[in-house]
């Protein structure tokens, strides 16, 4: 194609997120950006211009996906070669370089950290001419490279990427019922298994005044549940006195290991502090996860529903159940990801705790909230799992009563302490059986624990129609379809789905105007991982 062709004034992207909610939230940040500058967004990547993937590198199955992707537009770029194809996130963070090297249809990289200058280098590439692009040297990058851990002394101001959350837009528009909130980004906890502190970077704690304010904007456009985000969500902790929020702990290189220390099981740094808001050592004001929770309840009384994830178990401490017992609007909602059931394999992991103290922790969990519902995360056959090991953990799972748990075969990622010093010694057939067994194990559990809520009301944020209706209208039922889409009908009621405080799902029928709002529903039947239930009355949502 010659060079000279001009690009069109609205360029369309294609954007498409892989990964965790933190992915989720940085692709809606970086989407809104691009809006306000013009670019317009389509659901076919192959009438866009620009092809925009969010990626993940936490195990080797979610690059796979991206990795055949790259391929399919590779093969696309033939006949539009003015295609540009950018690879954003943790994959670009991790691989960078390679990426470049094996895969010349990719015009621009832009790590999780970098994301606010993305749309700077997608001008870059449309600007440079076409035949060029394919080049190493012309590919448009923004990586932190290890730069990043080894500067302890940035200024909260000097924080680029703040401002990408900050740009966020509040336009009816765009803000829906629930939204994320980003507090802390990246990760010094250094699992051995976990790519997360490479890619993402060291921990930075975002000013509080910054979290309470986006609320208050998100609730005033009409958000009515808030799910605050942190990779070790409970570690929060925002240091007022200091010039520095990058908590410059850990700074290793690549694949260095660092032991897991800190905190002790029941105190934060909320619960040593010496002041409502909290004073560090040297006489600074901390503000600590707690103290946060509480601002953000109490400041902005129109949230109907404040969550957060993901837990780390050892900084959870009992002033932040102390918070949660003592706010209603705050979810008795935890994902508190065990990763094992055993001493041996969680020391392996570098997670810093053990089984008996995690145990400890969820019965004091149990203690404060009664209610609460919990979430988990494990991984099976990590480097020298025995049978032992495995069967350890399904004990846990039994032991805890998780309402779900998320099961994942270990993955080896390149870089990480794990997959430098231990062998992938668990064949992946005994690993597949372990998972499933897990899985077995769970589905009991969720089953159990769903079935108490059979004859029970429970609140319901109702999320959207149900996959099934979804279906229904759109396969099964012609005239609704064509009545929907051309006449912009929708049915009196349909099959709606939505999640209790507790984060249970539930699927009742009802009006479809519901959805972004709270209703009362009764639940009549269980199933491991959905309750089915009725419309009991509206809740008034002031
Ligand atoms: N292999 C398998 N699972 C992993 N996780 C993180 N890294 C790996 C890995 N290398 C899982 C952990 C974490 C979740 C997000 O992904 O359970 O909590
Ligand atoms: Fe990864 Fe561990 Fe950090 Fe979670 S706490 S992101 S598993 S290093």
């Amino acid at each position: 194609m010659p060079t000279s062709v001009r690009q069109p004034d609205v360029r369309r992207v294609y954007l498409e997120t892989f990964g965790c909610q933190m992915n989720v939230l940085d692709s809606q940040l970086v989407s809104s950006q691009l809006r306000a500058m013009g670019y317009q967004f389509v659901d076919d990547w192959k009438i866009a211009d620009v092809v925009l993937y969010n990626t993940c590198s936490v195990r080797e199955h979610a690059e796979q996906k991206v990795w055949s992707r790259v391929g399919e537009v590779g093969q696309h770029k033939k006949q539009r070669p003015d295609l540009v194809l950018g690879l954003i996130g943790c994959m670009a963070e991790r691989d960078g370089v390679g990426m470049i090297r094996r895969y010349p249809q990719i015009d621009l990289l832009c790590g999780p950290g970098e994301l606010d200058k993305l749309p700077m280098l997608i001008d870059n590439v449309v600007k440079t001419d076409v035949p060029f692009r394919g080049r190493p040297s012309q590919v448009q990058t923004a990586l932190q490279g290890n730069t990043h851990r080894r500067s302890a002394t940035l200024a909260a101001a000097e924080d680029q990427l703040e401002l990408l959350d900050l740009s966020r837009s509040f336009s009816p528009d765009e803000v829906s019922g629930a939204a994320y909130v980003r507090i802390t980004r990246g990760c010094n906890k250094f699992c051995t298994y976990c790519v997360v502190p490479f890619t993402r970077g060291a921990e930075v704690h975002r000013p509080p005044d910054h979290i309470v304010d986006e609320c208050r904007r998100l609730v005033e456009a009409g958000t009515q549940e808030i799910t605050l985000l942190g990779q070790t969500v409970n570690h929060y902790h925002y240091d007022h006195g200091a010039a520095v929020t990058v908590d410059g702990m850990q700074q290793p290189q690549v694949g260095a290991a660092v032991k897991n220390k800190g905190n002790s099981f029941g105190i934060t740094l909320g619960a040593v502090a010496d002041s409502a808001f909290g004073r560090g050592a040297a006489g600074r004001r901390i503000t600590s996860f707690a103290d946060l929770l509480a601002r953000i309840h109490d400041e902005v009384p129109d949230l109907q529903r404040l969550r957060f994830v993901t837990s780390f178990p050892r900084d959870f401490g009992d002033d932040i159940l102390q918070v949660m017992a003592e706010r209603p609007r705050i979810c008795r909602y935890l994902h508190l990801p065990a990763q094992s059931g055993s001493n041996r394999v969680l020391e392996r992991m570098n997670r810093g705790y053990t089984v008996e103290q995690y145990l400890e922790l969820i019965d004091r969990i149990r203690a404060s909230l009664p209610e609460v519902t919990l979430a988990g995360d494990v991984i099976c056959g990590f480097p020298t799992e025995t049978e032992v090991d495995h069967q350890a953990t399904c004990r846990l799972l039994e032991r805890v009563r998780y309402k779900n748990c998320f099961v994942f075969k270990y993955s080896p990622r390149p870089g990480t302490t794990a997959a430098q010093r231990f062998t992938d010694d668990v064949p992946d057939e005994v690993k597949r059986r372990r998972n499933n067994e897990l899985l077995a194990v769970q589905s009991r559990v969720s089953q159990s624990v769903h079935n108490e809520y059979v004859g029970k009301r429970v609140r319901v944020f109702v999320e959207s129609i149900s996959q099934r209706a979804r279906k229904e209208q759109q396969w099964g039922d012609g005239a609704t379809e064509f009545q929907r889409v051309e006449l912009g009908w929708e049915p009196p009621t349909t099959q709606l789905t939505g999640r209790t405080d507790g984060d249970l799902i539930v699927i009742f029928e009802g009006s479809p105007s519901w959805i972004g709002s709270i209703h009362e529903v009764l639940v009549e039947r269980a199933a491991p991982l959905t309750l089915f239930g009725r419309l009991a009355e509206p809740v008034a949502t002031v």
